[in-house]
């Protein structure tokens, strides 16, 4: 974790300053709240900065992709070493994680690339990259940029690579570990901190962050009215995300986003309602459609699923919000 980084971090508990180590950067250590005395353990240049034992989907899909592997010493070799065009796109996502968590990153991205491809129709693809790249482009020259839920961090390195420096964060320690390991990977670690952290309990003083961006992120954060008053605390600046809604009359996706937590993205409306609520007035800057279906489940890896959404055939429409 850079000194900048540190001097911006505040307990996710109680909003005190953090007490670090005089150095330039703080690979493995510990902060200490000097408000509430609680400590926060740096492992791997990662500040943990959650309050208890919090869900962790990329260390509880490891442990599960490390069983299977272990059972039957076959399944690891199909997995790993068959020719790319042989897996689909489930199983080409299994194993860039297996790749990724052993260190393999170039045959990890190889795998991811490979998954996107088989995973998502073009069409899809290129309205979502295209929204990256615009989401990106609207950060303007703010200082820093919060960037949350950030997962593989493919928002994430487009905004390192455009020269911006970003505080990655997710609620999953795994997923910042290994996020951090990718970036130093590329070169791009100078610009870029990884810190684990909930979306609803974020370490940063009011009105301390210039930008915050995300991407995908309030379609994966179930029930997110804790998450985006925290968002709308910690702002001083816009909220940029690229992300999709449903269509108004999709029931059967609307019903299994309900059931789940996640009425707010079943629809427009709905978002609009959700982030309003939150005290943000949204807009849609850019905006594409694009069709989706339910993505395949594992065959080497029978039955691992990737994606919890679409459960049935569908068109998103894809944006990107800018909140202020
Ligand atoms: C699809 S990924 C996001 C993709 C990513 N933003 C990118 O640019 O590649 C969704 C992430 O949301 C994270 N997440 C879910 N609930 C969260 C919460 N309450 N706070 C922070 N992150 C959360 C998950 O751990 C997961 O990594």
């Amino acid at each position: 974790v850079h000194r900048e980084t540190l001097e911006v971090l505040a307990c996710p508990a109680c909003h005190g300053n953090l007490a670090a180590p005089p150095v330039a950067e703080l690979q493995d250590g510990a902060l200490t709240c000097t408000a509430c005395a609680r400590s926060y353990e740096v492992r791997d240049g990662v500040a943990i900065l959650l309050a208890g034992d919090s869900d962790d989907i990329w260390r509880d899909a490891a442990a599960r992709l490390d069983a299977a592997l272990a059972r039957d010493p076959t399944t690891a070799q199909r997995l790993l070493d068959s020719p790319l065009a042989e897996l689909n796109g489930a199983d080409l996502t299994f194993r860039g994680m297996v790749l990724e968590a052993r260190g393999e990153l170039e045959r990890a991205a190889a795998a991811f690339a490979a998954a996107d491809a088989a995973l998502y129709d073009p069409g899809l693809r290129g309205c979502r990259d295209r929204l990256l790249d615009a989401c990106v482009g609207r950060i303007g020259s703010a200082d820093w940029v919060l960037d949350v839920a950030s997962g593989r961090g493919a928002l994430v390195e487009r905004i390192a690579r455009a020269g911006r420096p970003v505080i990655a964060t997710d609620i999953s320690a795994v997923a910042m570990i290994r996020l951090r390991a990718r970036l130093s990977g590329l070169g791009l670690a100078d610009r870029v901190d990884c810190v684990a952290c909930d979306a609803g309990a974020l370490p940063f003083m009011d009105a301390t962050v210039p930008v915050a961006t995300s991407a995908l992120g309030l379609e994966n954060i179930a029930h997110p009215a804790r998450a985006l008053g925290e968002l709308r605390r910690v702002c001083a600046g816009p909220l940029l995300a690229v992300g999709h809604t449903y269509p108004p009359d999709d029931h059967a996706n609307g019903t299994a986003l309900r059931e789940r937590g996640y009425d707010h993205v079943a629809d427009r409306s709905a978002l609009d309602a959700a982030l309003e609520d939150a005290g943000w007035r949204p807009t849609y800057p850019e905006s594409c459609s694009a069709p989706a279906v339910p993505t395949p489940l594992g065959e080497v890896i029978a039955g691992g699923a990737v994606d919890g959404f679409p459960v049935a055939p569908t068109t998103l429409s894809w944006h990107v919000l800018e909140a202020r």
